[in-house]
């Protein structure tokens, strides 16, 4: 099936991100969140980022607003993905809100329409397995700033079908990504080689082997990482950090995968990085 219509759920700054890569790159889509201002959030933020890429020479003003005039916004998933030939989940990482919104994309979309989820480690074969077509459920995983980060990691769950995947690996090459595939596998590979490397990097503060800039300063000027593990902590939020470091000890089941007390104290007290203004550093 052509994909032309595609629908986004979820507005956070994954959401927001995936809708306006889509709507660049001549998509019309339907930006879907059940909290008005969360959208009012997002299409200010994507009309800012557009107009810095205007300010930069890379698109003109009539790009910008070409871009803008693909996105449409919605409250319900009813109406905002009913004629989509393609949905990207990217709400939060909570297994139950995905099992709710994909039995209810399976009931309102057509048979046709393409399932995809944003999930950064959540299994994509039980997702899959709550609709009526896990061959049309696959992983969609893009990364922070998705205008700027150049990988979608396509995740095949068990029973995604080939064609599934080759249509999703064109479209995101469409959209001036690198798709690179993966199985479903407890973090893929992204945050199975990331998480960890962040894990020990808070390992590192907990046990009083350096101070967290640091840390981040030998991982940027000895390894050339652009933004310390901490930094990049903060970046990504401590809860997601956490949650993802969670999948990866449950799934596996090994003791190296435990998450560091130093990050589960620092979610609990809400220091969360740059989305609460305070985590490793102060914002
Ligand atoms: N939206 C759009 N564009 C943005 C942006 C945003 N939010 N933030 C930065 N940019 C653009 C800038 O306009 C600039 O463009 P230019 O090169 O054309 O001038 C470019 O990105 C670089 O920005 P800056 O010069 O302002 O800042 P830096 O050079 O410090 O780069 C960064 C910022 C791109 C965020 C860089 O620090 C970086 O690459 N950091 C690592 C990010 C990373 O690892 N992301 C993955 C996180 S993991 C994830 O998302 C997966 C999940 O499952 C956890």
């Amino acid at each position: 099936m052509q994909v032309n219509k595609v629908s986004v759920i979820g507005a956070g700054t994954m959401g927001n991100g995936i809708a306006h890569v889509f709507a660049q790159s001549g998509y019309n889509v339907t930006l879907i969140d059940v909290n008005p201002e969360q959208l009012d959030k997002a299409t200010a933020t994507i009309d800012k980022n557009l107009a810095r890429m205007v300010k930069k020479e890379k698109i003109s003003e009539s790009d910008k607003e070409a871009t803008m005039s693909r996105i449409s916004t919605a409250t319900d998933i009813g109406s905002g993905a009913k004629d989509a030939d393609l949905v990207v989940e990217a709400v939060n990482e909570q297994f139950d809100l995905k099992k709710k919104i994909f039995q209810q994309l399976d009931e309102v979309t057509s048979d046709d329409t393409i399932l995809a989820s944003n999930t950064s480690s959540i299994s994509i074969t039980k997702i899959a397995a709550v609709t009526s077509r896990p061959e049309k459920v696959i992983g969609m995983h893009f990364f922070n700033p998705v205008p700027v980060m150049k990988l979608v990691e396509v995740v095949n769950g068990l029973d995604t079908a080939k064609e599934v995947t080759e249509q999703i690996t064109k479209l995101s090459e469409n959209l001036g990504k690198s798709p690179v595939p993966v199985n479903d596998y407890p973090g893929f590979v992204s945050n199975r080689v990331l998480m960890p490397m962040i894990n020990e990097a808070i390992f590192s503060v907990y046990e009083g082997v350096a101070e967290p800039e640091h840390v981040d300063e030998v991982m940027k000027l000895g390894m050339a990482h652009p933004m310390g593990p901490l930094r990049l902590a903060d970046f990504i939020g401590l809860d997601v950090c956490l949650d993802i470091m969670r999948v990866l000890h449950e799934g596996f089941g090994d003791p190296r995968y435990r998450p560091c007390p130093l990050l589960i104290k620092m979610v609990d007290a809400s220091k969360l990085g740059d989305k609460t203004g305070e985590g490793f550093y102060k914002y």
